[in-house]
Formats: structure tokens, C-alpha cells, sequence
């Protein structure tokens, strides 16, 4: 993997160590109006690079990420005369980095940047892999690249403002990489519970390495998501299902709450299809009820939560629904499809499970 992963508790240094290896260049900050007047204030004050960079500012939130904002991103980089050698620091969550990412990757056919997320969320998902780009269309992530940022420099010391719904979002996608690891990973996470209350920057910091580093191996072997990557999405297709199922109804979830409810029906798809262990299986829908609660659905739900299964942008077949599986953590099975009866089946075990 090209990207450079830096795990620190002093993330104004990495950064000054970086912008000096590249050259010293001109430096511009991307930041949304939240972390431009939460964080920046404090990485001002570690960094000598960031003090003296441009700020541009983009409203926040994931709607936000879209042509508009894009275009702004464009103009603001025009007008201060950025060049290709031009650093772009994308501080911020997984918003700002996927559109800061894919402005430095279009203007002037591409200039380098640098991630340094401000969620966990954002730090074990977004930051690392290269997918950049905006919602389009009604459609997220219509428009995009691969383009891998130089670095990411991820620190802990951030996420002790965040709310902990935040954090358990964030550790929905630590326990993904968990299981796509090994049993012994999945056992340290499940062992682990980062509340708000609880959570400690210094504790969380190691696991979140270990974390990353999941991700990064998979990148490294296919960065275009052509085969391996596809196991990312494990526990998401049921997520995503779950997380548009709520938004119509009104009642928005959390992304990384969706994709915790979503493993668990994965899980189960997996026991029934591919031998997953019962035993493991119910140790994690256990965390995930005890942490994250549940969603509450019923069999009348179950018509629209396929539908919604089916329209997901990875299915390409009517009939069948594409999944990721788990034989068993760190065995998984990607393009295994499941039938509507198997889903059935499968959320009929969730909801006695978790309901
Ligand atoms: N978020 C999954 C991936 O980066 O492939």
C-alpha cells in the first residue's frame, strides 16, 4: 500500500514530519465548520505546518458531500493558486476526507494529501484505502476515485469529545476488521466495551492499529476492490438495508449501529451457509445487543428489508442477494449469495436472538 500509517498521540508532530519528507510545500487544510472551530484550534498549536497552511472550509455533514461543495472545494483551491505540489490536510470524518480526497485527486489531475480523521469511524474506515469521492444523483458515492492519500496520521486524542454513540459507531467497523482477522481479535474486542463513560484514548489507541492494519492488508492485495476488498462489506448489505429501512420510517440510525445489527444477521446467514460456530456467533450477538441494543423489526418488515437488500449496488441479479460470509473469523467467503427464504429464515433467528 502506498499510504503511510501513522498511529500517534502527537499528531501536529507527524504532521510536521511529513510536510518536511515531502519538501516543504504549500499546505492547505480542508476542515468542516465542526472540526474547523473544534480541532483545528488545537492541531494550530502542535504544527507549525498546519499554523501557516490555508484554511478551506466545507459545511459538515454527508449531504453536504456533493457537487456543490465540490465545486466550492475547486474554486477556493483555484484562488489561492494551489499547484500540483500543494499538500491538501484533510481533517475531519469520513465526509472530509472522501470529498477532500477526490478534489487533491481531480485538480490539476491530482495533488497529494494527507488524512488525519476526527472520528474513530473515520480512522478505521475512511482514512485508509483510497475511496474518495461524492454523493451524486440521489446516490452515494456516485462519483469517485481510487486515489490513495500519502499518509494518515491517526490519533486517538480526538475521539475524547465525541459522543459514544460515535465511538460504538466506529467500533461496529473494529469488529468487522475482527472478524475478518482471527478469533483471538474478535475475543480482545469483544473483551473490550468503549463506552463514553469508560473509554480511554491510550487503551483504544493499540486496538485501533491493529484495526487499520486489517484494513490495509486487504488494500494492499486489491486496492480496485476487485476480489478480497468485497470482504469489507461484510455485514453491510443487511446494514445498509437496515439504515435505509429507518431513514424512511422517519427515525435515522447510526451507520456503524446499522452495519453492528447487520454482522449479526450476516453471522447468522454465515452459520446457516458456510458453518460459522454457533457458539461465537451467539458470543457476539450477545455484545451487540448488551452495547448497541437492538432494531426492531417484525416478519411485515422483512418484504421492504429485501427489497432494499436487492436494490443495494453490489446485487446485480434479481433473484439472489449477494453477501459476504464467514466460515469462520478470518475465512471469509466473498460473492456467496443467499435466496429470500434464506434471509427469512435467517432475520426470524435474529429477532429471536436479539429481540
Ligand atoms: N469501506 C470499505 C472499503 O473501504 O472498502
Amino acid at each position: 500500500m502506498k499510504q503511510k500509517l501513522i498511529f500517534t498521540e502527537q499528531p501536529g508532530v507527524a504532521i510536521d514530519i511529513l510536510i518536511e519528507e515531502m519538501g516543504t510545500p504549500q499546505v492547505v487544510v480542508v476542515a468542516d465548520t465542526n472540526t474547523a472551530q473544534f480541532v483545528l484550534p488545537r492541531l494550530v498549536n502542535d504544527s507549525k505546518s498546519v499554523a501557516s497552511a490555508k484554511l478551506i472550509t466545507v459545511k459538515a455533514g454527508e449531504p453536504h458531500k456533493n457537487l456543490e461543495s465540490l465545486t466550492g472545494l475547486w474554486k477556493s483551491l483555484s484562488d489561492m493558486n494551489a499547484t500540483r505540489s500543494t499538500v491538501v490536510v484533510n481533517l475531519g470524518g469520513g465526509m472530509v476526507s472522501d470529498m477532500g480526497g477526490f478534489a487533491a485527486a481531480t485538480y490539476r489531475r491530482g495533488m497529494r494529501c494527507i488524512n488525519v480523521p476526527t472520528t474513530l469511524l473515520a480512522a478505521v474506515d475512511a482514512s485508509v484505502g483510497g475511496k474518495t469521492g461524492i454523493n451524486f444523483n440521489g446516490l452515494k458515492n456516485q462519483i469517485g476515485s481510487f486515489s490513495e492519500p500519502e499518509a494518515s496520521v491517526i490519533s486517538t486524542i480526538f475521539f475524547n469529545t465525541l459522543p459514544g454513540q460515535q465511538i460504538l459507531s466506529g467500533y461496529a467497523e473494529m469488529l468487522k476488521h475482527a472478524l475478518l482477522k482471527d478469533e483471538t481479535t474478535l475475543a480482545k474486542l469483544l473483551a473490550y466495551i468503549p463506552d463514553g463513560a469508560g473509554f480511554d484514548p491510550e487503551t483504544l489507541l493499540p486496538l485501533v492499529e491493529e484495526s487499520v492494519l486489517v484494513k490495509a492488508d486487504i488494500v494492499e492485495q486489491d486496492l480496485r476492490e476487485a476480489n478480497l476488498r468485497k470482504a469489507l462489506n461484510f455485514g453491510h448489505t443487511v446494514g445498509h438495508a437496515f439504515e435505509s429501512f429507518a431513514f424512511k420510517s422517519g427515525s435515522p440510525i447510526p451507520h456503524g449501529y446499522a452495519v453492528a445489527w447487520g454482522m449479526t444477521v450476516e453471522l447468522i446467514l454465515s452459520h446457516m451457509e458456510a458453518g460459522f460456530s454457533s457458539e461465537t456467533l451467539h458470543r457476539f450477538a450477545a455484545y451487540i445487543k448488551q452495547n448497541y441494543g437492538s432494531f426492531e423489526i417484525s416478519c411485515d418488515d422483512y418484504p421492504a428489508l429485501i427489497e432494499n437488500m436487492r436494490s443495494d449496488k453490489k446485487n446485480m441479479s434479481a433473484d439472489e442477494i449477494n453477501f459476504t460470509l464467514l466460515s469462520a473469523p478470518g475465512k471469509p467467503e466473498i460473492n456467496r449469495t443467499a435466496s429470500e427464504e434464506q434471509i427469512g429464515a435467517a432475520l426470524d433467528i435474529y429477532c429471536d436472538l436479539m429481540l
